[in-house]
């Protein structure tokens, strides 16, 4: 292939593939198995309330705008904004925040691939039944077997992390299209079938209540920064994926109703995960705030004792590796995307990227603190902080006029209002949540 076609920017074939492909980026292991657990592990109604108003007033405004500089650009996030950043006569430095991104993507997967190789083990646990009919807690004493088991999840990060490299390589557009428009539908009917379960089976008053009574005086400076953190993780925002996904936007498609369909859908999908996983947490005795391991301890006791347990555990947990591997993609993209455009072969920059992330993963397993920090340093600060240049970006540079010309769909009230948020209100929000974190205010 020359050069030329090498950087061709492809498209989606549609509106629809955009919206499932940006879906598969969005909903992820952030969904099913962090949501609940820093849920969990930071006091419930009060956290979930702040991370739906970040959805709702940074999430979703920060996400048009990125995905109108990637539409706009045609480029990888690099380039993009150094693109756009010429194109206003504004510095090159704003380019930092597509190098930034591409870090914070290969920071992620360092933990993230761990992660899914957890889910990876539960399939092989589940389906061949190696859980089925045990107390429950040996179950959830398998969990920590598992985590002191460096060599086990060496294998299962390592084959994961073969798998993203391999798809990669294979270019994202061709396979993963058509992937997640199947993937994730069934992951959604899975996730019903589960939450029928849990309403049969779990306390699921209790977990209502938990999920959605705020007790305000649990939200200290550093839960409010969680849930900001989660909000931009969760939508894949402030790290250039969103912007390499909305560079294969088609022109003509609307960029608000796709991210308000994206943003929604995320959004149900982690509250679902919630309202399965904590009523079973409440059933089993475990606690909501027993960190990492609540899905792979919880579910498998549920399983344990349900009809087809073990084809239904092994069907899950492969579905959540899946949704992990469709974000997983998402984390390297923008990577290889820039690594592509500097002349490197697609297949070199794939193989290169992935083993280094490999490496980080290699390190994330044998120490958790690694794990802890990259997990901590990118959610909380990386993406926020993208977020943050990117609405500053578009709001005092690109301004009003431009980017009234990219988002013409929507009405004039519309479009002021959500220019007013992206120039004075995302700042202004992730600024203040980042100085209370601080104890500044
Ligand atoms: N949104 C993914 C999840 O919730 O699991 C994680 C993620 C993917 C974050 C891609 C950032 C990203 F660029």
């Amino acid at each position: 292939m020359s050069e030329t076609n090498t950087l061709q920017t492809p498209t989606w074939t549609s509106r629809w593939t955009f919206i499932m492909a940006t879906t598969g980026a969005a909903v992820g292991l952030g969904n099913i198995w962090k949501f609940p657990y820093i849920a969990g592990e930071n006091g419930g109604g009060a956290f979930v309330l702040m991370y739906l108003g970040c959805i709702l007033l940074l999430g979703v405004p920060i996400m048009i705008a990125e995905t109108m500089l990637g539409r706009k650009g045609r480029e990888n996030p690099v380039h993009a904004m150094l693109k756009h950043a010429r194109s206003v006569d504004a510095s090159k430095a704003w380019s930092f925040i597509g190098i930034m991104g591409v870090a914070a993507g290969i920071m992620i997967l360092m933990y993230y691939s761990v992660v899914a190789g957890w889910a990876l083990e539960y399939v092989f646990q589940s389906a061949t039944s190696s859980y089925i009919g045990k107390p429950s807690a040996d179950i959830a004493e398998g969990f920590s077997t598992l985590s002191a088991d460096t060599g086990r999840q060496l294998m299962w990060h390592s084959i994961f992390m073969a798998g993203t490299a391999l798809i990669v390589a294979l270019g994202v557009t061709k396979g993963i299209g058509k992937a997640v428009n199947i993937l994730m539908p069934m992951l959604f009917l899975l996730l019903l079938m589960l939450l029928g379960y849990a309403y049969e089976n779990g306390e699921f008053s209790q977990a209502l209540s938990f999920m959605f009574t705020a007790d305000f005086s649990k939200l200290t400076g550093d839960v409010v920064l969680i849930a900001m953190g989660h909000a931009f993780f969760t939508l894949s925002l402030g790290m250039g994926t969103v912007m390499v996904y909305g560079s294969y936007m088609p022109q003509n498609a609307s960029i608000p109703s796709a991210i308000i369909t994206v943003a929604f859908l995320d959004t149900l999908i982690a509250l679902v995960a919630g309202m399965t996983i904590f009523p079973l947490v409440f059933a089993s005795g475990l606690e909501p705030a027993s960190g990492p391991g609540l899905l792979f301890k919880t579910l498998p006791i549920a399983f344990s004792t349900m009809w087809n347990g073990a084809f239904f555990g092994a069907g899950f947990f492969l579905l959540v590796a899946i949704a992990a591997l469709s974000s997983s993609i998402s984390l390297i993209e923008p990577g290889i995307a820039w690594l592509e455009k500097l002349g490197v072969n697609r297949i070199a920059a794939a193989l290169g990227l992935a083993l280094f992330c490999w490496l980080g993963g290699v390190a994330s397993i044998y120490t958790t603190e690694v794990f802890d920090k990259l997990d901590y340093i990118t959610a909380n600060i990386m993406l926020p902080l993208g977020g943050l240049l990117i609405a500053v970006f578009v709001g005092w540079k690109l301004g009003f006029t431009r980017s009234r010309k990219e988002i013409s769909e929507i009405s004039g009230g519309l479009f002021n209002l959500w220019f007013v948020v992206i120039r004075f209100i995302a700042p202004l929000g992730v600024l203040i949540i980042f100085a209370k974190s601080l104890g500044l205010i």
